[in-house]
């Protein structure tokens, strides 16, 4: 069977990045596969959180995962931290990972800085990840162009294990979009959008209000050409506002330049900010309905017991086929 597994970190605000390479798409595949969507809360931790932060973050994006449109009725939804597994499997492959090929892992490399005091989780990271992904035996996992390297590691750790000791682990697959894989940021569009900037007007959160949205779009850098033109190379900024547009209004990115054809930049930014808008505020309704119900704690822990027998299941056979005595 087709499984998809996949997460988002509760880092900070889960901005339109993440939906448009990663939550956009457990939407628009669950009902494909079998799905398990987690929030990868001890990922999170590897840099510093604010404990009420942490909190609080951890429930909006399990919240905002089922506001967007993720059924908790199919999808096994859960926080990584209660579902033990995760954290013994991640030992048992950090004795296979190399300290090289973890040293090359270049988001590492991004968040290290080079400084020698980051955390170690920060550098077996990866490893986690890999767990996450092979406890649940899953084929498919959608994810942003990001995270292309973690699931090339993930593969490699899988056939060594599979190898060295015994067929254990499935093998997956990416799923990364054409386009919407790698939303830069609105104030600069060399950078990856992304929850950890500093400058909150370089995002757009999911959470964000209608007002702020329109005042971030009005606000996003583009160039001095004038036109509405697709075209990575010479018009960046542009380019990135267009597939948001077309992630978000579900045109395609020849529909949006030609309606914009011979006209600056004036309206194209309005529309696009509407476009965002109207798909986020049935969102953020339903967002602010479950965020502090008991409706969410009963999918949150359901969902954590039908994952962990899925992964207990997977982590006895590894620990079985590495010799561990089991009963
Ligand atoms: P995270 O939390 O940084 O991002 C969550 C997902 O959103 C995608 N993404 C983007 N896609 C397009 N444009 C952007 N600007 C953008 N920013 C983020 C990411 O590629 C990702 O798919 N390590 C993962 C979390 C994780 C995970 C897993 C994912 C932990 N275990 C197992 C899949 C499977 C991460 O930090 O994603």
């Amino acid at each position: 069977s087709k499984i998809m597994l996949s997460g988002i970190k509760p880092s900070g605000d889960l901005n339109i990045g993440g939906y448009s390479g990663a939550l956009s798409q457990f939407v628009a595949l669950q009902h494909d596969y079998d799905c398990y969507f987690f929030i990868p809360d001890l990922h999170a931790i590897t840099v510093y959180q604010d404990p009420k932060e942490l909190h609080q973050r951890s429930r909006d994006v399990a919240a905002l995962y089922v506001a967007a449109g993720v059924d908790p009725n199919k999808a096994v939804i859960f926080l990584q931290s209660q579902v033990r597994q995760h954290a013994e499997l991640s030992w048992l492959l950090e004795t296979q990972a190399h300290f090289g090929e973890l040293s090359r892992m270049t988001q590492f490399k991004d968040k290290s800085g080079g400084k020698d005091t980051v955390s170690s989780g920060l550098f077996t990271y990866p490893v986690l990840m890999a767990a996450d992904i092979l406890l649940y035996q899953a084929t498919h996992v959608p994810v942003g162009d990001d995270q292309k390297q973690h699931l090339e590691l993930t593969r490699d750790l899988a056939a060594r294990f599979n190898h060295k000791y015994a067929p254990t682990f499935t093998l997956p697959e990416p799923v990364i979009q054409e386009s919407g894989a790698r939303i830069m940021g609105l104030d600069d569009p060399s950078n990856k959008m992304s929850k950890s900037n500093p400058n909150q007007g370089s995002y757009v959160s999911l959470l964000d209000e209608p007002s702020v949205i329109r005042k971030k779009f009005s606000r996003a850098v583009t160039d001095s050409d004038m036109s509405v033109r697709y075209d990575w190379e010479a018009k960046p900024a542009v380019s990135n506002l267009i597939e948001i547009y077309s992630v978000f209004s579900g045109d395609s990115i020849d529909a949006i330049e030609k309606r914009y054809e011979g006209q600056g930049y004036g309206t194209f930014k309005k529309e696009l900010a509407e476009a965002v808008v109207s798909k986020l505020e049935p969102i953020q309704k339903t967002y602010h309905e479950i965020v502090h119900s008991e409706e969410l704690d009963r999918i949150l822990k359901n969902g954590a017991e039908r994952a962990a027998e899925k992964a207990e299941q997977t982590l006895l056979a590894a620990k079985r086929a590495m010799g561990f005595v089991t009963f």
